[in-house]
């Protein structure tokens, strides 16, 4: 199954010039934490704003082109979507914005880190989603300088 992880602005901001636009410790800490020893799946341009590969974890990059250092590179997201949706491990989608769009139709969890700001220089942005098919769960809180965030689960209802 899949999960979405991702912090956002209030207007589900996700990033400028291919940086996040939220770094947050704690954030960084519960993403690290949710995301250990599971595959995460991310698109090519969110793999190119990462220092490394991320540890203790099977990176899989979405492209059409090629990508060097990745665990595993897959060339059609719709099919290992389809293929890996009723899985029985968490697989993490972490971003970005292309990716997001994509899997959010397949996902049955979103982990969302959501925080009280407004970012209108973000140039990618998480999708919008229909808040009503899930069922919302604040998980944890906290704030960090002018920054204060919510840790938020949804979990798909059951259709
Ligand atoms: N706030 C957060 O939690 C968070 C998390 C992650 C990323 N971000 C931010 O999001 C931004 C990046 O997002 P983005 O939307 O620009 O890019 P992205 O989703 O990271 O990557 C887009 C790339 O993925 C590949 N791709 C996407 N769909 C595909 C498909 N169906 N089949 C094959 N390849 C596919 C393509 O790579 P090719 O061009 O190589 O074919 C495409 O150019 C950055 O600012 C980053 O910092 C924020």
């Amino acid at each position: 199954m899949f999960a979405l992880i991702a912090v956002i602005g209030k207007n589900r901001e996700l990033g400028k010039d291919n940086q996040l636009i939220f770094e947050i410790p704690e954030d960084m800490r519960y993403f690290r934490e949710k995301t250990m020893g599971h595959k995460v799946v991310m698109g090519r341009k969110t793999w190119e704003s990462l220092p490394g590969k991320l540890d203790g974890r099977e990176n899989i990059v979405v492209s059409r082109g090629g990508v060097s250092g990745a665990d595993k590179v897959v060339r059609g997201l719709g099919d290992f979507l389809r293929e890996n949706a009723d899985t029985e491990e968490e697989i993490l989608v972490i971003g970005g914005g292309m990716v997001y769009a994509e899997a959010l139709p397949y996902a049955r969890r979103l982990y969302l880190t959501e925080v009280d700001k407004e970012m209108p220089e973000a140039d990618a942005y998480f999708p919008e989603f229909d808040s009503e098919q899930y069922n919302r769960e604040i998980v944890g809180e906290g704030a960090e300088g002018d920054l204060s965030y919510k840790f938020v689960k949804y979990n798909k209802k059951e259709v």
